[in-house]
């Protein structure tokens, strides 16, 4: 087999690794993995470890091995020696998956993110500084990490990131997220030139409307900035935007990523691929 080779079926074990999953689309992706034969580690914040606790027993009622770690914070704090502790956290946390579920990392999963919604000239330093350090830092650092251990057991892998439409196109109140997401764009392409010569691809999920927690979240914040009651700015975006016709659900997503790491997605690599029912259209 060539470096550039496929690796899928030359994998002893299937191991995944994905963050934030302890809810809406990371829960979706963790299952859906589980169900294509993955053991699967959840990475979730410490105060998630309950949700992170009820997928695991979700995974385990397929037949598959799952566990849940502790990925760090990422929240905006002063101390930059927190950034390096997280980041420590995220290597610990591969490092006790591959240990504790007993076989080769082969699918990773950059998945957590934070929306904050805000006119941009009322966004403060720290407002910023949040947004990048979970978005970017730990997205960045946890492909690194993945990685890493990929090129140390051999044998190659794949490596899949949050991306969203608006890593294409971003929208008014949401420029701190959106430069983000384009940023998630960028580094999964430089990334795939550097990776494939060790047989890892990297690509990224790039959802429209999805119904998370995180979107009610959007919709509380829109309502307040636009004057308008709660549940109004999704529904019009909904029936506005998604050429579909119905919201986007976490199981769409995690189609798209299974379909990634799939033996017939082995030839995409470096793309941001668009989910959204056609509303970036
Ligand atoms: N919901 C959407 O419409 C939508 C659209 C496009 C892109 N996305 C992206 O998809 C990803 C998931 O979105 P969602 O809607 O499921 O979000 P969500 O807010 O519903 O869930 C995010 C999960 O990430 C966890 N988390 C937060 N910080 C973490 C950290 N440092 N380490 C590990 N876990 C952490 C949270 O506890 C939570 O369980 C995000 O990156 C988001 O930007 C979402």
């Amino acid at each position: 087999m060539s470096k550039f080779a496929s690796p899928i079926k030359a994998a002893l074990g299937r191991v995944a690794f994905v963050t934030g999953a302890g809810q809406g689309i990371g829960r979706a992706i963790a299952c859906r993995l589980a169900r294509d034969g993955y053991d699967v580690s959840i990475a979730e914040i410490p105060t998630a470890q309950g949700r992170a606790n009820d997928v695991v027993k979700e995974i385990e009622s397929y037949g598959r091995k799952a566990i849940s770690v502790t990925a760090g914070k990422y929240r905006a704090r002063r101390l930059h020696r927190d950034d390096v502790r997280d980041a420590k956290q995220l290597y610990s946390a591969i490092d006790e998956t591959v240990e504790r579920l007993g076989s080769k990392l082969f699918v990773s999963v950059a998945n957590a993110g934070v929306t904050q919604v805000k006119p941009l000239l009322e966004c403060t330093p720290e407002f910023i500084e949040n947004e990048v350090r979970l978005n970017l830092l730990g997205f960045m650092n946890t492909h690194i990490a993945a990685a890493r251990q990929m090129v140390k057991q051999g044998g190659g892998g794949r490596i899949i990131g949050a991306g969203s439409i608006a890593s294409y196109r971003t929208a008014e109140n949401l420029a701190p997220y959106g430069a983000t997401k384009f940023a998630v764009r960028g580094f999964t392409e430089a990334a795939a030139k550097e990776w494939a010569q060790y047989g890892i691809r990297v690509n990224a999920y790039a959802p429209g409307i999805v119904d998370t927690p995180m979107w009610d979240h959007i919709d509380r914040e829109l309502a307040q900035i636009e004057g308008i009651s709660l549940g109004e700015a999704k529904a019009i975006r909904v029936k506005r935007d998604i050429k579909l016709g119905r919201i986007q659900q976490p199981e769409d997503v995690a189609k798209l990523v299974s379909f990634l790491v799939s033996d017939e997605g082995e030839y995409i690599t470096g793309q941001t691929i668009k989910t959204c029912g056609g509303s970036s259209l």
